[in-house]
């Protein structure tokens, strides 16, 4: 085959912004994931008050414990835990994390417990890390005084590796202590922070190079009803003065004995902020607009009481960009970034449909655009992106020149191969367009048995070829879900997997890595037989040029059981004999999938590529997609 490139043809210009990703709690991607605080349940407020708890017996004790609810007086975090000790040593409790605790030998774990002392007990506590096997691994201890709550805080050398380890606490002396806020972190967290996030999952997005980071859903902002729905000033300040809610995903945990999903929010709004920052991404939160989660419940607030939530948005606007005179900008300044976050786009509402989302994000939309003219408005156009839902929203949202239209599709791949070019015919005077989510499904919409297999990835490529050469409209894209849990998880598939200790990346997380490690600044055209090349022979491709670096990238899929010969002819002011790299991420089996055993099996590969007379002869494998930039 012959494909020609025209490198002087530009057609469209690619944001920085076009690919990013798309975090939601879901798969234990926050507490129990990213979030690297170890204890479950530890302000005893799950509904289950003791859920993750256990107390430890040795011999007799006199021990006890009681659960007590301080209600208005503190009415975020009103319960605490009240452990009566007699004997010395024999009485203790136990947190079992989040499915184990993942702990590393010669590493420090930092313990906090918020703790007064009753009536001058002099109690002191015992802090133990046991692996899985019951063994000490690592020891401790702090001893609260005085009738007022502090903060008491000792560091825990393990001197063993254990992803189910748990935390021992034992009781010495005689009478009462009162704990809240019972805290285990590693010391090694993303660029260190205390109570930060889980360095290893943090570098993967960082190594995406993202251009937005879309928080923090999903179904999650949404809630199951209004009163679960996210609430993001509820998730900023003090961690202990953060309520925590149900998950909306805890559902799906159906078999345990009660819910242990639980929003904690220690990842909170100013953390998103200052993660979308340190990986150098774009901001963008997604905001209730009134609806709760229509595939449960069609709760909606009246259209003329939306003031709280509308008031939600524009405070939220002034906490990420406003001066630290402001009410908000001052929060966000006392929690530690005086400077703005600069924030420029807000989602209103998540996967809402019907004419009640259309009256609400016209309230919405009024309100915002009066007072920030300048911050762009990402709508939804329903779930899934076929149907009449879509084709309702799609319509109406375009006649009220709504900004950007977030489409989501989870599809079988076959679907993802035949809608390469779906973008290449869309009216191009409306709405920029924002994939918010998609992956592809193999089997069922979600499920279990829906792997990140290799041919799922390889009709992702494609399909994501499509997007580029539309880049003059396709303005963003996500993959969804980001993260889970091989212990907890309820959605599959999902891009990047851990256990307590590990993570890898999915076949589909590399193919999201090379575009947008390579991701170009201007788009031309690339042709076989003079059409796009979205389906022709089995092949799919885009181009563009990266300005900066002077170079030509080239994006190209073969969904083929058999090699490809191909010519890249280069048309346009370059040299004869530039320059070339190529990078190939293959398997021959498309059912094939990474996993902890072999976290690399499908990985970006290099291989040689000379340009002679302007000319690039190459072979696409099999069931490969390819990257090649030419220097220019
Ligand atoms: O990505 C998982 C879920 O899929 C999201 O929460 C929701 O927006 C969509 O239905």
């Amino acid at each position: 085959h012959t494909i020609q490139v025209q490198l002087n043809e530009p057609r469209a210009t690619i944001r920085p912004t076009m690919w990013g990703v798309f975090f939601e709690d879901i798969n234990l991607a926050a507490d129990g994931g990213l979030y690297a605080e170890l204890v479950k349940n530890r302000s005893f407020e799950f509904n289950v008050p003791l859920m993750g708890w256990k107390e430890q017996k040795k011999g007799s004790t006199g021990g006890s414990l009681l659960v007590i609810n301080r209600g208005k007086e503190k009415e975020n975090n009103p319960r605490f835990l009240r452990v009566k000790n007699a004997v010395t040593g024999n009485y203790g409790l136990s947190n079992e994390g989040f499915r184990g605790m993942g702990v590393e030998k010669n590493k420090y774990y930092d313990f906090s417990v918020i703790a007064r002392s009753v009536k001058d007990a002099k109690i002191k506590m015992r802090i133990e890390l046991v692996n899985a096997k019951g063994e000490v691994i690592g020891s401790t201890s702090v001893e609260p005084s005085g009738a007022a709550w502090k903060k008491y805080k000792a560091a825990l050398l393990s001197n063993g590796t254990d992803q189910k380890a748990q935390l021992n606490i034992w009781f010495e002396g005689k009478g009462e202590v009162d704990l809240d806020m019972v805290s285990l972190f590693p010391r090694d967290t993303w660029k260190n922070r205390p109570g930060g996030l889980r360095a290893d999952l943090v570098q993967l997005l960082a190594d995406l190079k993202p251009g937005f980071v879309r928080f923090p859903g999903g179904c999650i902002v949404e809630g199951r009803d209004l009163a679960n729905r996210y609430q993001w000033k509820k998730t900023v300040g003090n961690v202990e003065d953060r309520e925590l809610i149900i998950n909306r995903w805890n559902t799906e945990f159906a078999n345990r004995s009660a819910p242990d999903y639980f929003q904690s929010f220690g990842l909170g709004f100013y953390e998103y902020f200052l993660l979308s920052e340190d990986i150098g991404a774009t901001p963008l939160p997604i905001l209730n607009c009134g609806m709760a989660c229509q595939f449960n419940t069609s709760e909606v607030v009246p259209a003329d009481q939306l003031d709280p939530y509308i008031q939600d948005a524009l405070d939220l606007i002034e906490f990420a960009n406003g001066p630290v005179s402001t009410k908000w900008g001052k929060l966000r300044a006392a929690m530690g970034h005086p400077s703005p976050f600069n924030l420029k786009m807000i989602g209103v509402g998540n996967e809402q449909w019907g004419p009640q989302y259309v009256e609400r994000y016209t309230v919405f939309a009024k309100a915002i655009k009066q007072k920030y003219p300048s911050i762009q408005l990402v709508n939804s156009t329903g779930p899934y992106s076929d149907g009449e839902l879509f084709n309702f929203l799609n319509d109406t949202l375009r006649k009220m020149n709504a900004d950007i239209l977030d489409e989501h599709y989870y599809k079988p791949p076959e679907w993802f191969l035949k809608n390469a070019a779906r973008y290449d015919t869309y009216d191009r005077s409306g709405p920029k367009i924002f994939a918010g989510e998609y992956a592809a499904h193999s089997v069922g919409i979600p499920n279990g048995k829906t792997k990140n297999n290799w041919r799922s990835a390889l009709a992702e490529a494609a399909f994501m070829t499509g997007l580029e050469r539309n880049a003059d409209i396709v303005n963003m894209a996500s993959y969804a879900p980001l993260f889970a849990h091989v212990d907890g998880w309820q959605w599959s598939p999902d891009l990047i997997w851990f256990d307590n200790l590990q993570s890898y990346g999915t076949p589909n997380y590399y193919v999201q890595k090379m575009f947008s490690n390579n991701r170009g600044t201007t788009v031309v055209p690339i042709q076989m037989n003079n059409a796009v090349i979205a389906g022709q022979d089995s092949l799919y491709a885009s181009a563009c040029i990266d300005k900066p670096r002077n170079e030509l990238i080239i994006k190209i899929a073969n969904t083929f059981h058999q090699t490809k010969r191909i010519s890249f002819v280069m048309n346009g002011s370059m040299d004869q004999n530039a320059k070339a790299t190529m990078q190939v991420l293959r398997n021959d089996e498309m059912n094939a999938v990474n996993s902890f055993e072999q976290p690399t099996l499908i990985v970006p590969v290099n291989k040689d590529a000379e340009v002679k007379n302007k000319t690039l002869n190459t072979e696409l494998p099999p069931y490969s997609f390819s990257v090649i930039r030419v220097k220019l």
